[in-house]
C-alpha cells in the first residue's frame, strides 16, 4: 500500500483563501437585501465549486447540516478533486446570514482544513463557550467558575481592574443571567446580534477589537471554527455541548460522543496543526467587508496555519464584468 498523501498546509493554503473570498463575493449581491436563505445558497454554491477545485480528498465535518438537511456540504460530503491529501473541513459559507441580510458588521465567509482525524465532528447543538487571547497562564479562567469569577481571575492575569475587561455575549434572553452576574462586576460587555465565530477571533487581537474574553451559548459547529482560528492565532478556548433534548443526544451519539458532559479544550476541538481562513461580507472589527465599486470588488481574507502562527491578510480585487 503507497504511503498517505502528506498534508501540505503551506501549498494548499492560497486555495483555501479562494475558496472563502469566493463564497463572499457570491452573498455580495445579497448584502442588505433582506433575504437571509438566499444569502447563504450563494455562500454555499461559490464554496463547494471552489472546494471541487481543490487536489484534496476532502470530507465535511462541520459543515451545513445532515445529509437530509442539507443538499450541499453536508456532514460527510465528500469534495475535492481526491487526489490530494485526505483532509477534514469545517466549514461555515455564511456565518452570520442575518447579519448579511440586514447590512450589520462581522459577516464573515469561514473554513478550516486539516488532516483527516483532526476536528472534533460536533453535531448541530449548542456549545457552551468560553476564550481569551493569546499570552495569558494556562487555565486563567475555566468554564466551571461562575461568570463574575472569571472577569475578576482575567483581570488579575492581566494585571488590570475588572473595568478594563470587555466580555463578548451574543444577545440572547438565555444569557440574561450571565450577563446579571456580569454586571456585578465593573466590566464591559460587548453584546452582539449574531456571529460568535467572529466574537472568538476578538478576542486574539484585544488591541484592535477591545475585547478580552468571550462566553455564553453558540453553535457548537461554530465553535469547532473558532477553535481552528484561536489555534492560528494563539489563545485558549474551552468547550461543552448543550443537549436540550433527545433528538439532540442522538445527534452526539450519531456523531460518536458518548462522554455529554465532556469539557473540550481548543486543542481537542482541533487535535493538528489547520489553516484557516475567512473573508469578510460586512465590515468589521477584524476584516473589512465587501466594497462595491464601478466595475470592481474588494475582499480582504485572513488567512493563518497554525504551525507557523502566521496570520495573513489579503485584499482582492476583481472586475465585476
Ligand atoms: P447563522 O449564520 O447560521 O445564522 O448563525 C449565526 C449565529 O449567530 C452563530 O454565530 C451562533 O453560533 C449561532 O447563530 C447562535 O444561535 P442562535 O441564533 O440559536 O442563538
Amino acid at each position: 500500500m503507497s504511503d498517505p498523501i502528506e498534508f501540505h498546509d503551506r501549498a494548499l493554503s492560497l486555495g483555501l483563501a479562494r475558496v472563502a473570498e469566493q463564497a463572499a463575493l457570491a452573498s455580495a449581491k445579497l448584502i442588505g437585501r433582506g433575504d437571509e436563505k438566499a444569502a447563504d445558497q450563494a455562500a454555499v454554491n461559490a464554496m463547494r465549486t471552489q472546494l471541487n477545485m481543490l487536489d484534496i480528498a476532502g470530507v465535511v465535518v462541520i459543515g451545513e447540516g445532515e445529509r437530509d438537511e442539507a443538499p450541499m456540504l453536508f456532514i460527510g460530503e465528500e469534495v475535492g478533486s481526491g487526489k490530494g491529501p485526505a483532509v477534514d473541513i469545517a466549514l461555515d459559507p455564511l456565518e452570520g446570514t442575518t447579519l448579511t441580510a440586514k447590512d450589520m458588521p462581522n459577516a464573515l465567509t469561514v473554513i478550516a482544513l486539516g488532516p483527516r482525524g483532526s476536528m472534533l465532528h460536533a453535531p448541530d447543538v449548542y456549545m457552551e463557550k468560553l476564550a481569551v487571547g493569546p499570552g495569558l497562564p494556562e487555565n486563567v479562567v475555566s468554564l466551571d467558575m461562575e461568570p463574575a469569577q472569571r472577569v475578576r481571575a482575567l483581570a488579575a492575569a492581566k494585571n488590570c481592574s475588572e473595568e478594563d475587561i470587555t466580555v463578548c455575549v451574543l444577545e440572547r434572553p438565555r444569557h440574561d443571567t450571565m450577563i446579571a452576574e456580569l454586571r456585578t462586576t465593573s466590566c464591559a460587555i460587548r453584546l452582539i446580534t449574531d456571529g460568535d465565530v467572529a466574537g472568538v477571533i476578538h478576542c486574539a487581537e484585544s488591541e484592535t477589537t477591545g475585547i478580552d474574553m468571550y462566553m455564553g451559548l453558540g453553535g457548537a459547529p461554530e465553535g469547532v471554527l473558532a477553535a481552528a482560528a484561536l489555534k492560528c492565532m494563539g489563545g485558549q478556548m474551552w468547550g461543552r455541548l448543550i443537549f436540550r433534548n433527545d433528538d439532540e443526544r442522538g445527534r452526539a451519539a450519531k456523531a460518536g460522543i458518548t462522554d455529554l458532559n465532556r469539557i473540550y479544550s481548543r486543542d481537542e476541538m482541533v487535535t493538528q496543526d489547520v489553516i484557516f481562513a475567512a473573508t469578510g461580507v460586512t465590515d468589521g472589527s477584524i476584516l473589512a467587508g465587501i466594497k462595491r465599486e464601478i466595475g470592481f470588488m474588494t475582499t480582504e481574507t485572513i488567512l493563518m496555519r497554525s504551525k507557523t502562527g502566521s496570520v495573513r491578510r489579503m485584499t482582492y480585487r476583481i472586475p465585476t464584468n
